[in-house]
């Protein structure tokens, strides 16, 4: 085993959208591991968007990195050594070790996955976090009936694929809305999604009129911006929406530029369609994940769940894969391979 770890520091917070420099490659020496610990090593690691916010010291609902801190992040990681009672070298476990290549833990956070089931990298997205993310928000707060209308923006994506396919499951229709014809072919075409519509075409607002003539009942919110505008006028009488997060939005520099004021339309509409919008964090629902896992797994097994992933080989490609998950460079969820499975 080698001696040293490699690992990603953030080096400096980003002003607008993040840049190379403003990470970190660093070497440092392997830990000895104390008793009732032990010893990961990150096979894949999660970028998800919510680390774009982790990045600025911004107020938020959660602690921002510090500067010259390792990136946080989901990993899927193999036990290398363990002094741990309850884990045996060998186990492959959801961890939360962060943008490095080793990691010392004392096994509280860690989830084991069985390599039997699916591989094991869906651990991190469609039976893990970001799949979950999908399921609490249609179920607790989306909560489609069979025929009504479900959209979803970022559908190609490791929320909004799953966001879809569950949606159809349970009997809705489920329109995608992608960016560009081979994101939304594959939506339409492999996820099996009733229709999807490319946000980036010029006449995007009329095609997706086109694709709810009976308007929309349940808008799961990824992204927020033209979309949103897009998705306004098209909300039914006591339409639903999970907000689960704004993407468009999260290079936005903290002082805004000056723009058109969109609230005071969408609150009108909000109040006079009667319709519920409801923000949420996946962590609030962390009780149903038991029942996620055991229907998400179904899903899996029976082919009625399907999910693509987009590997990025090396730890060092993090940054720029990830620069390029806030600019819709990703196509699946967006994975680095930091060590190989073997
Ligand atoms: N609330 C929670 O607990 C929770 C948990 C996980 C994720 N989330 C949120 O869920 C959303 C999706 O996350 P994910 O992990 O599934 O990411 P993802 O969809 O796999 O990747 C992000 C996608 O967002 C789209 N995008 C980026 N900038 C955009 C823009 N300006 N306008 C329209 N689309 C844009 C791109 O897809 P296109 O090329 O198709 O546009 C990009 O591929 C994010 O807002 C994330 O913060 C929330």
């Amino acid at each position: 085993m080698t001696d040293t770890i490699r690992r990603i520091v953030l080096a400096s917070r980003p002003a607008g959208p993040p840049r190379p420099g403003d990470f970190r490659l660093e070497e440092t020496a392997m830990p000895d591991v104390p008793e009732g610990q032990l010893l990961l090593q990150t096979i894949y690691l999660s970028l998800d968007p919510y680390m774009r916010g982790r990045m600025s010291d911004a107020r938020s609902y959660a602690d921002p990195i510090r500067i010259g801190d390792v990136m946080l992040g989901a990993t899927v990681s193999r036990i290398r050594q363990s002094r741990h009672r309850d884990w045996k070298e060998g186990d492959i476990v959801v961890a939360y070790s962060g943008w490095q290549t080793h990691a010392l833990s004392d096994g509280r956070d860690l989830r084991r996955i069985d390599p039997a089931v699916a591989p094991i990298s869906t651990g991190l997205g469609v039976l893990g976090m970001t799949g979950f993310t999908a399921y609490a928000g249609l179920r607790n707060i989306g909560r489609p009936k069979p025929g009504e209308t479900v959209v979803v923006a970022a559908a190609s994506g490791a929320v909004g694929s799953v966001v879809g396919q569950i949606a159809r499951i349970g009997g809705a229709r489920a329109i995608g809305i992608a960016g560009g014809p081979d994101k939304c072919a594959f939506v339409k075409n492999e996820l099996g999604f009733d229709a999807a519509i490319d946000h980036r075409a010029p006449d995007f607002a009329r095609q997706l009129a086109e694709a709810c003539p009976d308007g929309i009942d349940v808008y799961f919110e990824n992204v927020g911006g033209a979309v949103w505008d897009a998705v306004l006028p098209l909300l039914n009488d006591f339409a639903r929406i999970p907000l689960c997060g704004m993407i468009s939005h999260y290079n936005d520099e903290a002082v805004a530029k000056p723009s058109i004021d969109r609230l005071p339309a969408s609150m009108k509409t909000i109040q006079q369609k009667s319709i519920t919008i409801r923000g949420f964090m996946n962590v609030e629902f962390l009780d149903q994940q038991p029942a996620f896992l055991e229907e998400a797994t179904g899903w899996v097994r029976d082919g009625r769940l399907k999910w693509r992933e987009d590997i990025v080989d090396g730890l060092e490609q993090a940054p720029a894969a990830f620069i390029g998950l806030l600019n819709g460079h990703n196509f699946g969820k967006l994975v680095v391979r930091v060590s190989s499975e073997a």
